[in-house]
């Protein structure tokens, strides 16, 4: 028997099918100007127009978002949840900016409390800036996994992360061991893999915090464990890429050092991977290896200007994430500004329509989940985000000259930021309310008919 409709969520909805080839590609997503979702048991039930919605589940209860448009909640592939507390530290680039400001940061959550309020605050940051599902490095402490998971868990997020597994090159405090992080990353993900909604990601930081006997560790838990992602970095900065050759010398590149041990694969989320060499980028195309752009913190510490046409000319699918905290920005909005900025200096043009597919079902495809998260198509869960448009006067007044959606959405892209969220859905649950704390009127949850 099929669910009952719990709810029908109204307004102008916006989802795609696979990446827009080009401003004319309507063929790729779906626009309904008066559509709706119907929501039953966490899960999109139907997606239509509103009169066919409606005729479907006549006596559910409706919440009318109109004129707002309400796309898949936004999916972030890359976030440091300890870093919360030093986004926005001056004056460095990677290196010299992970042992002054990251480290001693992370070192504070060997506090189990004090990660378990992080964890509350990191969760509320995300959902008011969009983003619904997130994968996140968390400290090398297990507690801070532990909480990350707890919170995502209490609030029925899909959400992905690990603890960093790190034994080397880090103050003492912020080391394991290769036998230490195993044992704690394997413990962590027999309790939290697939439990609920959430999923463990294989996390050693970077090469050059880990020992040879780390990798190989690392490695071995990826090959127990073949669909638990793999997350790292690679290749963002000169200075990292040099001390990571000095490191590992017989290496024939830093992609090299990954591939030794068994971590790049399909699921493999390299933060970065801006200065690559042909090899490497072969290899990742091999492998189906997902690289993933950074743009605020790309900009932030001065890293460089990732490829993403030359990347994808050779097969490969990018993600694109925040970075919090060398990424200056938790909406997925902002980030996509800092995307197309980029580009431009790359001379790529990066345009709305594939930028909203991006942060939406691309990423998601990237993680293997776009059967379950990032379009709307009926059987999705119902992890939503409903967007205004004219959130600030700058933006009303922009979009009041807009003629097409694809304008409305550039303006969203450039302008917009958290202020921009109306509302967000996870698995059929609203979170901010923001309208009615308002007491908007565009936003009115309906008696039956
Ligand atoms: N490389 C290794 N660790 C980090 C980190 O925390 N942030 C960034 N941007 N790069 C890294
Ligand atoms: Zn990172």
């Amino acid at each position: 028997m099929m669910t009952p409709t719990d709810q029908i969520i109204r307004g102008r909805i916006l989802s795609f099918r696979h990446r827009p080839e080009g401003p004319e590609d309507t063929g790729a997503y779906t626009y309904l100007e008066d559509g709706a979702l119907a929501l039953a048991g966490g899960h999109i039930s139907a997606c239509g127009t509103w009169d066919e919605v409606r005729a479907g589940a006549p006596a559910a209860p409706v919440t009318d978002h109109r004129p707002h448009l309400i796309l898949p909640g936004f999916v972030d592939t890359h976030i440091h949840f300890p870093q919360i507390e030093m986004i926005a530290s001056w004056g460095a680039q990677l290196l010299d900016w992970l042992n002054s400001y990251t480290f001693p940061a992370e070192l504070r959550y060997d506090d189990s409390e004090h990660a378990a309020a992080m964890a509350r605050a990191f969760h509320d940051l995300l959902l008011s800036h969009g983003t619904t599902t997130a994968v996140a490095f968390c400290s090398v402490h297990p507690g801070s996994a532990e909480a990350y998971f707890a919170e995502a868990a209490r609030r029925n997020m899909r959400m992905l992360g690990g603890k960093v597994m790190m034994d080397r090159n880090a103050p003492e405090g912020l080391t394991d061991t290769a036998q230490r992080g195993y044992d704690e990353s394997r413990a962590l993900i027999e309790r939290w893999h697939g439990t609920g909604r959430v999923g463990y990601a294989i996390s050693p930081r970077f090469a050059l915090t880990s020992t040879p006997a780390q990798l190989e560790a690392a490695g071995a838990l990826a090959a127990e464990f073949p669909d638990c992602p793999i997350q790292t970095h690679l290749s963002e900065n000169h200075g990292e890429i040099e001390a990571t050759r000095a490191l590992f010398p017989e290496a024939p590149d830093y992609l090299g050092v990954y591939e030794r041990y068994g971590l790049v694969r399909e699921n493999t989320l390299l933060g970065h991977a801006i200065h690559l060499e042909p090899r490497e980028i072969g290899a990742m195309a091999e492998r189906r290896a997902k690289p993933v752009f950074c743009p605020t913190s790309n900009l932030f510490l001065g890293s460089g200007l990732f490829d993403d046409a030359g990347l994808r000319g050779c097969g490969i699918v990018p993600g694109i994430a925040t970075d919090v905290g060398a990424g200056t920005s938790y909406s997925m909005l902002a980030t996509l500004a800092e995307a197309y900025k980029i580009l431009q200096l790359r001379g790529q043009a990066l345009h709305p329509l594939a930028a909203f597919d991006w942060i939406t079902r691309g990423n998601a495809e990237v993680l293997g989940l776009s059967d379950r998260i990032g379009t709307l198509a009926p059987g999705s869960e119902a992890d939503l985000v409903v967007l205004d448009s004219t959130a600030t006067p700058a933006m009303a007044l922009r979009v009041s000259r807009a003629e097409t959606l694809a304008e409305e959405l550039f303006a969203l892209q450039i302008l917009g930021d958290d202020r921009a969220v109306a509302e967000v859905y996870v698995a059929g649950a609203a979170q901010l309310d923001r309208a009615a704390a308002q007491g908007r009127d565009e936003t009115r949850a309906l008696q039956p008919a």
